[in-house]
């Protein structure tokens, strides 16, 4: 168990975690990482590659194994996760053992803009990403509320306002 929690940003593609991530990072002066470039170091492969050569599953395994891996790292951190993270009842409760969780929330709408034609995100493939994003945030609502101690709004909020509002919610929760 790490003394400070490691701060743990989960959400919908698009929600920001990654970008937010790293301005938080760098106003915490720590170490930040991406589930989704873990992975794909580990794996020598894209995500796009992993889902479309080994299937979706088999990438939702290597991605667990990431989360287990961070969430035990000495360094507190701050961990940007990918969009299906939350959806694992292992990954919560380690997550939710070794962070403070938020969750980045956001209109489908607003995120569809965000993903623009969704390379990249396999799961966005094939069709609209603002219908497909719409079906997922049902979805997945109440996984991310599992999960989460905090919940940030992020509708209409520049990115810098929502890393302000992420750290005060993280130093508020530490306190
Ligand atoms: C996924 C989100 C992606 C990536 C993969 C699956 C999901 O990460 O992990 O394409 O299931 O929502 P981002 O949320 O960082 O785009």
């Amino acid at each position: 168990m790490v003394v400070t929690p490691h701060l743990v940003l989960i959400g919908l593609m698009g929600a920001g975690k990654s970008t937010v991530g790293e301005r938080c990072a760098t106003a915490l002066a720590r170490p930040f990482v991406d589930t989704d470039r873990l992975v794909e170091l580990n794996a020598g492969a894209t995500v796009a590659e992993i889902f479309s050569t080994q299937g979706e599953p088999a990438f939702r395994a290597l991605e667990r194994t990431v989360v287990a891996d961070v969430s035990v790292s000495p360094e507190s951190l701050v961990i940007a996760c990918g969009g299906g993270v939350a959806l694992d009842p292992d990954n919560r409760r380690v997550l939710r053992e070794h962070g403070v969780v938020v969750w980045l929330r956001a209109d489908p709408v607003e995120l569809a803009l965000r993903v623009g034609s969704g390379a990249g995100r396999p799961l966005l493939e094939g069709g609209s990403p603002a219908t497909k994003l719409e079906r997922l945030a049902v979805l997945r609502e109440p996984a991310y509320e599992a999960a989460a101690h905090v919940i940030v709004d992020t509708d209409g909020l520049a990115i810098g306002a929502v890393a302000d509002l992420v750290l005060e919610e993280y130093r508020t929760w530490n306190a």
